[in-house]
């Protein structure tokens, strides 16, 4: 029996074997059940050949299920070096990076994210904002204007409204998304993006606004900024100022600013007496040009994959 075991070739011809020695009817069942009658010799030869088969049997399904298993993998392999289709990796587009980067720069100095609509009514694009129907400086903002009356929005200012009569101050928040003019050449889309912030506190000063801008650009472009403003106009803002930002040897134009017209806060049922603020926007198309070396704004928008992948993104 012992050879028997030894020289099995499968693990159905081992487990006739084990049905012969250990089953009912099996040659060692047979002497185990004698056990009683031996004596004490005779039982320690029969223990010694029951746990010896039980080693060998187990010993050799081992092997057995061992070369099995080798058996398998020997015929059943995937060749990872074979080649295949390629497939593409998605990546975030350069707009929705920069959109999140910003977003981080702000959050981490404090400002809130506020989101609004993109179809605006008169009051939050425009009338809040102190900028009433008769007034000369809805010319410089070409509008859409839909047959009621809303507009798709200029800017992103009317989530400043939105947000202060939502919450109240004192506040400190930011809004990011589409504005819409009628313009469009090698660096104007009739839709683009804006960011804009807002900070309205009992002691906030024009130097606040001054650091917050030169901050937020330097963490952006991840270098220090230079920045310099010069005085401009705004409706919502008194005084007003544009910034600008020193790239290479050239300043270039970056957007507007100011501290928040006492209108704005009483349309929004702020004490213009008691707090005061600073707000500021801008387009952040070109940042993300600047950032990622990108010529073309009509660019971001054809959804041209090979165009996506030669930026590096
Ligand atoms: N909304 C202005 C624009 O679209 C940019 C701007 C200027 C926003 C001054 C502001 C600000 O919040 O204070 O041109």
């Amino acid at each position: 029996m012992k050879d028997k075991i030894k020289n099995a070739k499968s693990l159905e011809e081992l487990q006739a074997l084990y049905t012969e020695t250990f089953g009912k009817n099996g040659t060692m069942t047979a002497k185990l059940k004698t056990m009683a009658t031996l004596s004490n010799e005779e039982r320690a030869v029969v223990n010694a050949e029951n746990t010896e088969l039980r080693g060998l049997f187990k010993d050799k399904q081992t092997e057995l299920e061992n070369a099995a298993l080798n058996a398998k993998l020997a015929t059943e392999y995937v060749d990872v070096t074979l080649d295949c289709e390629p497939k593409n990796r998605g990546t975030l587009h350069p707009v929705t990076q920069t959109l999140k980067d910003l977003s981080a720069v702000l959050e981490s100095m404090g400002f809130e994210l506020w989101t609004g609509p993109e179809i605006e009514d008169d009051w939050h694009n425009f009338t809040a904002l102190n900028t009433p129907e008769y007034h000369p400086a809805r010319d410089m903002q070409d509008t859409f204007f839909l047959e009621n009356g809303n507009v798709m929005r200029t800017q992103t200012s009317s989530i400043q409204i939105r947000a202060m009569e939502k919450v109240g101050v004192p506040i400190k928040m930011f809004a990011i998304g589409s504005t819409y003019r009628k313009e469009m050449d090698a660096t104007h889309l009739p839709s683009f993006h804006q960011i804009e912030g807002l900070y309205v506190d009992k002691d906030v000063t024009m130097s606040d606004l001054i650091a917050t801008l030169r901050t937020l650009l330097s963490k952006f472009f991840e270098r220090d900024i230079e920045i310099r403003i010069r005085p401009s106009y705004f409706p919502f803002t008194e005084p007003s100022v544009e910034f600008d930002m020193k790239w290479g040897d050239k300043w270039l134009e970056m957007g507007g600013a100011g501290m928040v017209h006492p209108n704005v806060l009483r349309n929004c049922n702020v004490n213009p007496d008691e707090y005061q603020g600073f707000a500021f926007g801008f387009g952040w198309d070109r940042m993300a040009m600047l950032k990622y070396g990108l010529d073309d704004i009509r660019k971001f928008y054809d959804g041209d994959v090979r165009w996506l992948k030669n930026t590096g993104f």
